[in-house]
């Protein structure tokens, strides 16, 4: 039982996510942050966890098999007094929606960069993300041991295209085979680099700082000297770190790096520890279940991390986690109070209550029953359909955060199942895929099809592998005969009425998402640029918020 108030507890917690574009290092520093957390022992571990979950589902193979993460989850681990949460995003930009939702669940974000390729395109769409929802960045710059771009280009590339401040932290002494070290700027310590800790078994440590006027046996002729004015430009150059300013978005702290050497990474680690935000006070409503009698009406309300009750939500169900068990786990991020095993919590938009009794937390070495949780951590509650990705879940019941948003998918197909028998399974499969958020569902109104929508094509093949592994059905996926999706409403003049008119004259284009709500099926975007012209008083909307 920890001896800490409840603020204090929410206080000492950092919940942070990795970006980055494939390749760039995101696992591998990911292997290497927990190591420098004593969270595992040797690097590897990560990558041999995964494997063994591999081997033990063909949704899992087809992430060997493509070499990509498409699976996202949480590793936890305490260090130097502090709770981190580690949100694993899936670097392949057709599971980008998963990526933004896990998004949701962090407060800081570690943008990684290769030294020699700098910004990449989906570092920019993530960075997107990370913007849209004011969340703060870290830019660690990596495979330092390899030849880099120069780090000044590398800096002004992040200032002129993201429109962030950099303020570096460290400054790299060369890179490549000439990879000395780094300073710190302001205080002018040198961490010297040793290629002796390569690779995974080897020792991690370098050789500990020194003042850099103290540090020429690190040095060829000429170099100490020259790293020395480089150092005074950069400290002319460029603002000093500011934490407020990162905390508002405006500015990165940069470190640099090699994950893979375990270069940097102990620097990172204390960057996020002391300066990633702890949880911050969330904006919620306070609102009964739909269906409840004589319900109040909905009230705005700020959830303090430290107050007693405990709230949250749910930003991703993850199925298939322990083969032995069909169960799905509801990755669950608190946002306030003290979390107690065997607890009953309430979800907002069913009424329904739920009694806690095997919450998980994801250790990097194992999953391991969760005794108490506080606000920042995130818990994996095992269920049976009963929570959804974008519930809300609280003591009371009646606390709902923000939903999290669908996106109109970027392709839709027609799917069949071979076995005409077997349909009623089908439907049953969908339905389970499309609350995991996997995919999107589509019911039509007229006809038997079900049109199911993803972002990318990758989407359908893992859909295609887990409806033959997990529910036995042999599936095909068709073109269908639609390009676009929206969700459709009453627009600012419009009311209900103006819906079911428009309803009513595309009736073959109309169709139900998951949650019943009304969406028009266009033929190509011509077409929902038409339709949007003639009908004005409809809302088509890209986006959808559950509740
Ligand atoms: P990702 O998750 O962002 O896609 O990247 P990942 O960590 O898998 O790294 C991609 C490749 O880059 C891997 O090489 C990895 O070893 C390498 N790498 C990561 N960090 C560094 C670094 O600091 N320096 C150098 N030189 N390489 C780094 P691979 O050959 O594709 O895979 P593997 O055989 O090493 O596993």
């Amino acid at each position: 039982m920890s001896s800490l108030t409840l603020p204090e507890e929410a206080a000492r917690r950092r919940t942070f996510a990795i970006i980055a574009h494939p390749d760039a290092g995101k696992t591998t520093l990911t292997e290497h942050i927990l190591l420098a957390g004593g969270a595992i022992r040797a690097a590897g571990a990560v990558r041999a966890r995964g494997e063994n979950r591999r081997t033990r589902s063909d949704w899992m193979k087809i992430e060997k098999e493509r070499g990509i993460s498409v699976s996202a989850s949480v590793m936890t681990f305490e260090h130097d007094g502090k709770m981190f949460n580690l949100l694993d995003t899936p670097g392949h930009e057709d599971f980008s929606e998963d990526t933004y939702r896990t998004l949701t669940a962090a407060d800081c974000a570690i943008m990684v960069l290769d030294a020699a390729k700098g910004i990449e395109p989906q570092t920019l769409k993530l960075f997107e993300v990370c913007r849209l929802r004011d969340i703060p960045i870290i830019t660690f710059i990596n495979k330092l041991d390899r030849e880099a771009q120069d780090p000044m280009a590398l800096l002004d590339d992040i200032a002129s295209r993201l429109q962030l401040d950099p303020a570096p932290i460290w400054w790299p002494a060369e890179s490549g085979n000439r990879l000395r070290g780094m300073v710190e700027v302001g205080t002018g310590r040198f961490q010297p680099y040793t290629r002796k800790a390569a690779g995974s078994a080897e020792d991690p440590e370098h050789p500990p700082a020194l003042p850099l006027d103290q540090a020429a046996q690190y040095f060829e002729a000429g170099e100490q000297d020259n790293l020395a004015e480089a150092v005074e430009l950069v400290e002319g150059g460029y603002p000093a770190f500011d934490r407020q300013a990162f905390l508002e978005g405006h500015m990165t702290p940069v470190l640099w790096g090699s994950a893979l050497r375990h270069f940097g990474i102990d620097e990172l680690l204390k960057a996020i520890g002391d300066w990633a935000p702890a949880p911050k006070v969330m904006k919620a409503k306070k609102e009964s279940p739909p269906e409840t009698r004589n319900a109040p009406a909905p009230v705005e309300t700020e959830v303090e991390p430290g107050s007693n009750e405990v709230t949250g939500f749910v930003f991703k169900v993850q199925a298939n986690m322990d083969p032995n068990h069909r169960d799905r786990i509801a990755m669950f991020r608190m946002a306030s109070g003290a979390f107690k095993r065997g607890m009953k919590l309430k979800v907002q938009n069913t009424g329904k209550s739920l009694s806690v009794n095997a919450p998980i937390m994801f250790f990097a070495s194992d999953r391991e029953l969760a005794d108490d949780a506080f606000a920042g951590d995130v818990i994996g509650i095992p269920n049976h359909g009963v929570l959804r990705v974008g519930d809300s879940l609280s003591e009371s019941g009646v606390v709902r955060f923000a939903g999290l948003p669908n996106f109109a998918p970027e392709i839709l197909q027609r799917v069949r199942v071979k076995d005409p028998l077997k349909a009623k399974h089908l439907k049953k499969a969908l339905e389970g895929l499309a609350e995991e958020g996997v995919t999107q569902l589509f019911r039509p109104e007229i006809g038997s099809d079900f049109i199911v929508g993803a972002v990318g094509q990758l989407q359908f093949e893992v859909m295609a592998d887990r409806l033959g592994e997990e529910y036995g059905l042999d599936v095909v996926f068709e073109p269908s005969p639609y390009a676009e999706a929206r969700w459709i409403a009453p627009g600012a003049e419009g009311s209900d009425a103006d819906v079911e008119d428009f309803s009513g004259k595309y009736r073959p284009q109309m169709a139900r998402d998951i949650d019943q709500a009304p969406v028009f099926l266009a033929k190509s975007s011509w077409e929902t640029g038409y339709v949007g012209e003639r009908f004005p008083k409809i809302a088509f909307t890209k986006t959808k918020e559950r509740g």
